[in-house]
């Protein structure tokens, strides 16, 4: 095998089950699409089934297996049914994204109990609840790659419990890296910074996406494919002695100080 053969294997996911949640749209979505045209067999789990389903059907129509799942991921039950239903339809499970989050930004003035267990139950639970699918269903060579963002890092205005919610992730890759890497599987994280989609759009006015931009050293705001292409790469075999690790995907904006 010659050294571009090697290197294209260790990205490719042919044979490779994956599920990801909130896959129907935005940075899920693009998820759903490159690890498909990896070569992975992808489920797609999303609180909108119909939606979904619409992303099997786009897959579908380009030859590529998929199998779409309606649920709640703050539900213990719905991501470990789902994975143990891909498993028994496809045989394996080897990739679990945990990506869904119901998010709203606010006064902490306006905060109420509702929201933020909302808030935690989709952004903090869900990851626990991938990690323990993972630890069921996945062997050696499997990847959780959990979607925190760059609020982890930041103090983010009216973003007390989403940045809090995204901290945490980072906690949970440690410690699930660490329980589960002794059995060859990975945990890692990715965080986004400002990226474009439908669910991000209801929180930000136009002068915040212009602000942000500003503070960003390459000058533009993501998309959900710059996220979607660091996924491939910590679901495959090339990121393989790679866990526990978090890779921002936000243009340098974290560390710049303009
Ligand atoms: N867009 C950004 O700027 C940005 C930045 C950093 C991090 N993130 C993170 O990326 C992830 C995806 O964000 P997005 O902007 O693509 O969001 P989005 O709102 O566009 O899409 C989220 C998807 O998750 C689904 N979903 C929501 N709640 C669910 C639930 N309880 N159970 C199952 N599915 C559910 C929605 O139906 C939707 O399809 C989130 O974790 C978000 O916090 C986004």
């Amino acid at each position: 095998m010659n050294a571009s053969n090697m290197s294209a294997q260790a990205h490719s996911l042919a044979g490779r089950v994956a599920l990801v949640t909130g896959g129907a749209r935005g940075i899920g979505r693009a998820i759903v699409t490159h690890l498909a045209d990896l070569g992975a067999t992808v489920g797609v789990l999303d609180l909108k089934k119909e939606l979904a389903e619409e992303a099997v059907a786009a897959l579908a129509a380009k030859g590529q297996a998929a199998m779409a799942f309606g649920g709640n991921v703050a539900e213990q039950s719905t991501i470990m049914e789902a994975a143990a239903q891909l498993k028994s339809v496809h045989g394996r499970l080897d990739i679990l994204v945990s990506n869904a989050m119901w998010v709203r930004y606010g006064p902490i003035s306006e905060l109420t109990p509702e929201m933020v267990r909302r808030m935690v139950g989709t952004g903090f639970e869900s990851v626990i609840w991938g990690i323990q699918a993972a630890d069921a269903h996945m062997g050696e060579g499997g990847s959780v790659i959990n979607v925190s963002s760059a609020a982890a890092f930041l103090g983010l205005p009216r973003g007390l419990t989403y940045a809090g919610v995204k901290a945490g992730v980072l906690g949970l890759t440690r410690a699930g890296a660490v329980d589960l890497g002794p059995r060859g599987i990975r945990v890692n994280a990715i965080c986004p910074g400002f990226t474009t989609t439908e669910g991000v759009m209801v929180n930000v006015t136009p002068e915040m996406v212009q602000k942000r931009l500003a503070r960003t050293p390459m000058q533009r705001v993501g998309t959900p494919e710059d996220v979607a292409r660091v996924a491939g790469f910590l679901a495959s075999p090339a990121s393989g002695f790679v866990t526990g690790e978090y890779i921002k995907v936000d243009g340098g904006a974290t560390y710049a100080h303009l």
